[in-house]
């Protein structure tokens, strides 16, 4: 096979940080690459060099026959390449078919006219894909995976001959990954390059051919995914290897400080019952349409329940809205980390306070700036959020680095009762544990109750007290702490499925 595209000695400087350091690599018509690394370790920065979007300090890229000097993003889809980004990029006011002709747009640097052609080939290329979308609806409409599919079909009817997928799967459900990954091997087969970005291992060494694993900016190691598996690819990533563990007992004499009753939502969630205590984590799972996010935002009140009851350290609390939780004592952070409100043209310090100004207000509500200071340097820390200064814009941290401040965020809050709807999609293994074990600490000290909502299994097994299995709007199953384990779960969630 040919080689599609070969870059060498890459370097990327940014003020002084060397987010990458004498990058060498190359793609073959037709492979799949895994591109694994913690988070900040500069798998972004790679590939937006790769798209033309940033150019390089210095090195070479020889894209077919062609050596490029520095070229812009427009050149790099001309060369046929195509990025899908962790945020996606599409057009949100324009319709699917504009956004798929969107390059002509650029070009032609005004709103074009499109023309019957070009109205067939999109919808053959939709059809080719297998998905049913209608071209004329308007993209900030439809769900995150349809957005996804219509980045693709660009990507093809701009004749790509590599596509780039930073994190695509961060959002999608089990079965919209599985038409993803169909897709993208029907791609392969046509000798489309691909580059696949994701913290999620399994997936990589389920689509890619080989993986090249980054750290700090330096690839430390390229191998045939075949020849390689989930633990030497941790430990590659991280520099030391990881160790699971599950959680202690939690002490039985903590009261309740969440009791849900009876809880109800007509055609969401039926009867619902159970106790979360202080300092304890409980974890949800069930499949997608088990209701878990559903009962999350009935108890945050954006969605509130018809009938049942909420009682907040024993006293019976009405949640009609988000109000009511928050003066609860409830917090949520839900899943989707882009939309969550951060400013990304603030300092990281005005984003984690933002949710708790009033406490660093002092005489003539004028802002403690250096307690403002003190605390994000607090949360920088025990989060290990990649930065040298508090200072810093949220634009310039890595996407993961992003979503530890929103966590930072609430944890800062110190909720009573904090409920997180998939914390960790998009963070690295090694920042996980650490940011569990922040989590733990804050439990023990402070009596927080955690609702942690996940698909992750291995997750779910790791940082729970017991877990709560939900299966078509019921709780089918409490897990005790010592039920739980990553079997036990898989087993009862395939099941589930089959029976479907
Ligand atoms: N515009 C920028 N200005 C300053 N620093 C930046 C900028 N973009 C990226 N960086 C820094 O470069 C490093 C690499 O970031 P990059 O976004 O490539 O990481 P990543 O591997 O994609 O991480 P993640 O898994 O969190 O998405 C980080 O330390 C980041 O803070
Ligand atoms: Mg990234």
């Amino acid at each position: 096979m040919e080689d599609f595209i070969k870059i060498e000695n890459i370097n990327k400087n940014f003020s002084g940080l060397q987010a990458l350091k004498n990058i060498s690599f190359s793609i073959k018509n037709g492979e799949a690459i895994g591109l694994c690394g913690a988070n900040g370790s500069g798998k972004s920065t790679l590939i937006k060099i790769l798209a033309g979007v940033l150019a390089p300090d210095g090195g070479t890229i020889r894209i077919e026959d062609t050596n490029m000097v520095s070229y812009g993003p427009l050149a790099g889809i001309k060369h046929g390449i195509s990025v899908i980004y962790q945020d996606i990029s599409l057009f949100p006011t324009l319709s699917v078919l504009e956004n798929i002709c969107l390059a002509r747009f650029i070009e032609q640097g005004r709103r074009i006219s499109i023309i019957g052609g070009e109205k067939n080939r999109a919808k053959s290329i939709l059809e080719e894909l297998g998905v049913n979308i209608n071209i004329d609806a308007i993209v900030e409409e439809l769900p995150i995976a349809s957005q996804q599919l219509i980045a693709i079909a660009r990507a093809l009817n701009n004749q790509s001959k590599l596509i780039i997928l930073d994190e695509p799967t961060t959002a999608l459900t089990s079965k919209e990954v599985k038409l993803l990954f169909n897709i993208i091997n029907k791609l392969k087969q046509n000798g489309i390059s691909i580059i696949f970005i994701s913290h999620k291992i399994d997936e990589i060494l389920e689509l890619c051919d080989t993986v090249t694993i980054l750290r700090d900016g330096e690839i430390v190691a390229s191998k045939p995914v075949k020849e390689t598996g989930i633990a030497e690819i941790e430990t590659l990533m991280m520099g030391q290897s990881l160790v699971y563990s599950q959680m202690e007992d939690i002490n039985k004499d903590q009261k309740p400080v969440l009791e849900v009753r009876s809880l109800t939502k007509k055609n969401n969630f039926k009867d619902i019952n159970f106790t979360l205590r202080h300092g304890e984590i409980l974890g949800v799972t069930g499949l997608l349409g088990s209701g878990r996010t559903e009962l999350a935002l009935s108890l945050f009140g954006m969605y509130p329940a018809d009938s049942g009851t909420i009682a907040v350290d024993g006293v019976n609390r009405t949640i009609n809205n988000v109000q009511d939780a928050v003066k609860a004592g409830i917090a949520y952070v839900p899943e989707d980390r882009l939309t969550e409100g951060l400013v990304m043209s603030y300092p990281i310090k005005d984003n984690i306070v933002l949710a708790t100004l009033d406490s660093f207000k002092e005489l003539f509500s004028f802002l403690n700036n250096k307690a403002i200071k003190d605390t994000a340097g607090k949360w920088i820390q025990s989060l290990s959020i990649k930065t040298d200064s508090a200072d810093n814009t949220v634009s310039m941290l890595s996407g993961g680095n992003q979503q530890k401040v929103v966590l930072a965020k609430w944890l800062e809050k110190n909720p009573k009762i904090l409920i997180l709807d998939g914390p960790t999609v998009g963070i690295d293994v090694g920042a996980k544990a650490g940011i569990f074990k922040t989590i733990k600490e804050m439990i023990k000290e402070k009596g927080t109750g955690i609702i942690l909502i996940s698909d992750e299994i291995k997750e779910i097994v790791s940082y729970s007290h017991r877990v709560i299995i939900m299966r078509n709007g019921r709780v089918a199953k409490i897990l005790e702490r010592n039920e739980i384990s990553e079997g036990y779960i898989q087993d009862i969630l395939s099941e589930q499925k089959q029976a479907l």
